[in-house]
């Protein structure tokens, strides 16, 4: 992990040189779909992650592998545009990088997005929803091993990850927009299969409100960085089994598309009443 912490420290040192100013205090990861908010900001400078040490390019379609610093008013956020997904092979390493990047940056809030499957029956296609908690059920934890950062503790109290002023943050621009947030429990697999219909009826059952296979790394990591984290769901589709379709990442993406001025403007909102 020592060297991972110097692979951090390579890549915050190439992108300060580069962009000169670079003092961020939020990042957004963009799940499957959402990579499109950052066409709408400032956009002050951008990298390639395969230009940026330790940021190797993203695989999946929906990813487009590159990083925005942007303006708001005096205020500078940072854009993943594309995450790297467990299920690609490389380890916890570059799926859980962008955190650590961006707590070396000086970000104190992060806002993690993906596109998920809709386990409960209060959520429907196209809908945004706030993660309130999460179920872990991928295979491990990326906070296994060496201290990730000085300041992270060894064991994380995890009781309070997702941020409840971000949450209301979050709920106001949505409301300001027009729009209703629903909220509830994101359940995190590997994949990269998508569930079965038995294991998504399992799942209602312990509670989850919707399935995918991200975020949950990343809100860990960030969470042990004594990071303010928040998470936003787009129901691309209904989970295995809920309805008869079959189940596609094409479908995933273009549902996630579908929902995109709204996504934008929710965000847009967001950053108005942050800042
Ligand atoms: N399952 C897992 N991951 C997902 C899904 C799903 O139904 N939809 C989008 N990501």
């Amino acid at each position: 992990m020592e060297e991972l912490t110097e692979v951090v420290c390579d890549a915050a040192k190439k992108l300060k040189k580069n962009w000169q100013s670079c003092s961020p205090s939020l990042a957004i990861i963009c799940g499957s779909g959402w990579g499109s908010i950052a066409d709408v900001f400032v956009q002050k400078n951008f990298m390639g992650y395969s230009e940026i040490p330790g940021m190797s390019k993203t695989t999946v379609a929906g990813h487009a592998g590159k990083l925005f610093l942007c303006g708001f008013q005096n205020s500078e956020f940072l854009i993943f545009q594309g995450r790297k997904h467990f299920y690609e092979g490389e380890g916890w390493a570059p799926v859980v990088f962008p955190v650590l990047l961006a707590k070396k940056l000086g970000v104190k809030s992060i806002l993690l997005t993906n596109a998920a499957g809709g386990i409960s029956n209060h959520l429907e296609v196209s809908d945004l929803m706030v993660i309130e908690d999460h179920m872990n059920f991928m295979p491990g934890n990326p906070l296994i091993g060496p201290i990730l950062h000085q300041d992270s503790p060894r064991f994380p109290d995890q009781s309070k990850i997702y941020d409840s002023h971000l949450r209301k943050i979050i709920v106001q621009a949505a409301k300001d927009c027009g729009t209703t947030l629903r909220h509830g429990i994101y359940l995190a697999l590997s994949g990269p299969a998508f569930e079965t219909p038995a294991e998504i009826s399992a799942f209602a059952k312990l509670g989850a409100d919707a399935v995918g296979m991200s975020t949950v790394p990343e809100a860990m990591v960030a969470n042990s960085l004594g990071m303010k984290v928040l998470g936003l769901s787009c129901i691309s589709n209904l989970a295995a089994g809920i309805n008869m379709d079959s189940l596609s990442h094409e479908d995933v993406v273009r549902a996630s598309q579908k929902a995109l001025p709204k996504m934008r403007s929710i965000i847009l909102r967001f950053l108005h009443l942050f800042f």
